[in-house]
């Protein structure tokens, strides 16, 4: 490259924030992780207290309208939330024209990107529409991974069920079958654990697209690109297949030591701000064992404990305890389901934070506009191209 460096023109090398590690974008009260006492609270709400006694619909109104609902109001979100999930054959016909190998969270971008284009309301900004556009999207996502998991197997799409809760009629809608009891409570309970989990990449993502005053929908379809990576939402597919591929309990120890001798890391364990167990790795922990008597694969299960036993024995100094990841991956598989989606139904369930923070950002919305210190050439000559 020609022509002189001056990096820094006239200004001091600033501190560059890499990964915006240590920046905070705006005050919340969304959601509190505490990393140092294992707590993770949706507007205040432990999520242990939730996981027992809620639902996700529930959680859906705790998010976005910031307290308890009432009687009546539960009902009602339940409804409104049961009554927004059919699609259309347009959109049918959209998921039966995508290859059938396309990577299902790359169709969930794609349609919901198309879906926008069909909300009278998109460019409505007020917040009664954003609200109405928020609780649209939230009862499009499970449809929407269903039907393409149906499509792609050449299998019927199954129409929703307005009777049943959100949790058990996406089990329906994927399966064909009415989930039982305990399958569609631990997917009710999944999704309530996964709604949230403060300023993460996909949350920030969505901030930033709707701090241009982007619509609600443009917001979501940047979340769910960035969701995609597995440096977020893909770390419980690889933590299942490593399960999967140390197959017997007696090979678990000895799996760990080898990688850790071998410095590698094992997908599951580990996270930048729980310095302790994740809560809702131990949630997900007892509900994978219930599944797992239940399915006669208490082998896997075991493998899941042995290396967890392992790798919190030998980390124990570096504070690397299991992670949501290393279970959700695991009860996943045991309901089931293919684990390319495991992502989808992340975002089956993040879509509640996602709209929440969104439009907490646009109360006392900034644009997100960084800065990045120019490092290249300020004089480059400017060459001919039959001079180059
Ligand atoms: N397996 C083995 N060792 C691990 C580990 C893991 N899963 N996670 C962290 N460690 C070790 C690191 O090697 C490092 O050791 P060192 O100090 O001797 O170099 C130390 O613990 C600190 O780890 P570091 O990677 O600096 O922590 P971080 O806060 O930057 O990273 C993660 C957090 C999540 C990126 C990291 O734990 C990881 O890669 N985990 C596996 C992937 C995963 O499960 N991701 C999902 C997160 S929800």
């Amino acid at each position: 490259m020609g022509g002189m460096t001056a990096p820094s023109l006239d200004i001091v090398k600033p501190r560059i924030d890499r990964g915006l590690d240590d920046i905070y974008v705006k005050e919340t009260t969304i959601c509190l992780v505490d990393g140092e006492k294992g707590r993770l609270l949706y507007r205040g709400y432990d999520i242990r207290d939730l996981a027992k006694h809620s639902t996700f619909e529930e959680t859906v109104f705790i998010l976005i309208h910031g307290r308890l609902p009432k009687r009546e109001e539960l009902d009602k979100v339940r409804a409104d939330l049961a009554a927004a999930r059919p699609i259309t054959k347009e959109m049918v016909r959209l998921l039966k024209e995508m290859p059938k190998d396309a990577p299902p969270i790359d169709v969930l971008r794609t349609a919901i990107s198309y879906l926008s284009n069909f909300d009278a309301e998109r460019d409505d900004a007020s917040r009664d529409a954003n609200m109405h556009k928020a609780q649209r999207l939230i009862a499009a996502f499970p449809t929407i991974v269903a039907a393409f998991q149906r499509v792609r197997q050449g299998q019927r799409v199954i129409k929703p069920n307005p009777k049943l809760g959100l949790a058990a009629d996406f089990m329906r809608m994927l399966t064909g079958k009415r989930a039982d009891k305990l399958s569609a409570r631990v997917m009710d309970v999944a999704l309530i654990l996964h709604a949230d989990h403060s300023m993460n990449a996909s949350s920030f993502a969505a901030t930033v697209a709707g701090s241009t005053l982007a619509d609600l929908y443009s917001a979501i379809v940047a979340a769910i690109a960035t969701l995609k990576g597995p440096l977020h939402g893909g770390a419980n597919e690889a933590a299942l297949k490593t399960m999967l591929a140390v197959g017997t309990p007696e090979r678990a120890e000895e799996y760990v030591m080898d990688t850790l001798r071998n410095k590698g890391k094992i997908f599951g364990f580990g996270h930048r701000v729980y310095k302790t167990y994740d809560p809702r790795a131990l949630i997900l922990r007892d509900y994978s064992r219930q599944l797992a008597e239940r399915g006669g694969q208490m082998d896997l299960f075991q493998v899941a404990e042995i290396m967890q036993e392992t790798v919190v024995r030998e980390l124990k100094a570096k504070q690397i305890y299991p992670n949501v990841d290393f279970y959700s991956g695991l009860v996943y598989h045991l309901l089931g389901v293919p684990p390319d989606l495991f992502t989808p139904i992340f975002a089956v369930s993040r879509i509640s934070g996602w709209t929440a923070h969104v439009m907490e950002y646009w109360q006392d919305n900034r644009l997100v506009r960084p800065l990045d210190y120019y490092v290249g050439p300020t004089e480059a000559p400017y060459v001919p191209i039959d001079r180059r």
